[in-house]
């Protein structure tokens, strides 16, 4: 690298970039947490291991990495399976769209490469679901490809090493921390150094009283010298929410309740849940939640009373969910979409949306209390 692109760094000389990789590096053959894809070099493990780590933290994804590649072990399985299923291996992780187009990426690998996961960077990021950033983690932690790599951590790391003063996330930024990544990156055993400069920002170099003392870089780190952590990285803008009430309904007939699969375009699709529709407010009476249901599906049914409510965050939405008991009365359910009337046993083989799914614990919960 010839010249920093940016006013505001300290862009660091060759000798301290060797300091840099060596103190790392020790640092990370004793400190790397025992994590079960940094026991393979297998180039489909580790994409699924980099897909979920994507929005997700490193203990939440521990059980679901190695139960989805028990069953899916290989992109050929994975390919073959269907999307229900695969979703259900997904289900509890969130931003379901990552499961769906890692089922049409292994399709694709398939279809293309005969079923062997690619070697090549723009095949790699060819693939539904995959950026810059996975791409370089896939094809550094498998492959030792010298490709580097960008996210939340290394962003927050990287900003301190350079004493960068800019936001990180603006397109200046974001082009002098990729130039960075590049600039320091080893020739050799470049996965391991990726996957070192994630651990460093994951475990010491934290958001909010980052533990500097234990930190193996500590005395190349401009930030740490002015002490100045708490301003570098500059803060993300905050994200404005609005709050927004919606009405849930567990509908019965007989023994079953009716579940509705969410279509192509809607959030969660390919997801199921209760019949849901938006409402003004909270506490609306039964009259009109019955109107709302009979508008939204066709159906008409006697409204009874709250089951439950849940409160939940989608993009920039925080939304109060009301769920309402309600007894069949006439009429097909319709929509652009499937319907299925299940019993209230069958609820944990569908794959349901996070607050269905708490829904139906709560259901599930009130009925075992009956009983007994
Ligand atoms: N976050 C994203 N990728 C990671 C990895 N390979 N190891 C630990 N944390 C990560």
């Amino acid at each position: 690298m010839d010249a920093p692109l940016a006013a505001n760094a300290i862009w660091p000389d060759a000798n301290w970039k060797r300091r840099l990789r060596r103190r790392l590096l020790g640092w990370f053959a004793h400190a790397a947490r025992d994590l079960p894809w940094r026991r393979t070099r297998d180039g489909y493990a580790v994409w699924v291991s980099e897909i979920m780590l994507q929005q997700t933290q490193v203990v939440t994804v521990v059980p679901y990495y190695e139960r989805f590649l028990q069953r899916f072990p290989d992109v050929s399985s994975l390919a073959a399976a269907r999307e229900e299923e695969v979703l259900k291996y997904w289900e509890g992780l969130g931003y379901y769209r990552r499961a769906r187009q890692m089922l049409r990426a292994a399709q694709q690998i398939v279809a293309l490469h005969d079923g062997v996961f690619p070697q090549d960077m723009a095949a790699v990021l060819a693939l539904p679901g995959v950026g810059r950033y996975t791409a370089g983690a896939i094809l550094s932690i498998a492959l030792d490809q010298r490709q580097p790599i960008l996210e939340a951590n290394t962003i927050r790391l990287f900003s301190r090493l350079l004493y960068f003063t800019d936001d990180p996330h603006s397109t200046r930024g974001q082009q002098t921390l990729w130039a960075f990544a590049e600039d320091l990156l080893p020739r050799k055993a470049t996965g391991q150094f990726n996957q070192a400069l994630m651990e460093l920002g994951a475990t010491l170099c934290l958001p909010v009283a980052p533990k500097c003392s234990q930190c193996p870089v500590a005395p190349l780190c401009p930030t740490n010298q002015h002490g100045r952590q708490s301003e570098i990285p500059l803060p993300k803008r905050k994200q404005q929410y609005e709050e927004i009430h919606e009405a849930s309904i567990l509908l019965r007939k007989g023994p079953h309740v009716l579940l509705r699969k969410c279509p192509e375009g809607e959030r969660w699709a390919g997801l199921w849940g209760f019949p849901r529709f938006r409402v003004p407010g909270p506490g609306q009476d039964a009259e009109k939640i019955s109107l709302a249901l009979h508008e939204a599906i066709g159906v008409r049914a006697q409204v009874r009373e709250v089951v439950t409510k849940v409160r939940h965050q989608v993009t920039r939405y925080r939304i109060r969910l009301t769920c309402y008991e309600a007894d069949w009365v006439s009429g097909e359910a319709q929509g652009n979409t499937e319907f299925s009337w299940t019993t209230t046993n069958q609820l944990v083989d569908f794959p349901l949306h996070v607050s269905a799914r708490k829904i139906a614990q709560a259901v599930c919960r009130r009925e075992a209390k009956h009983r007994s």
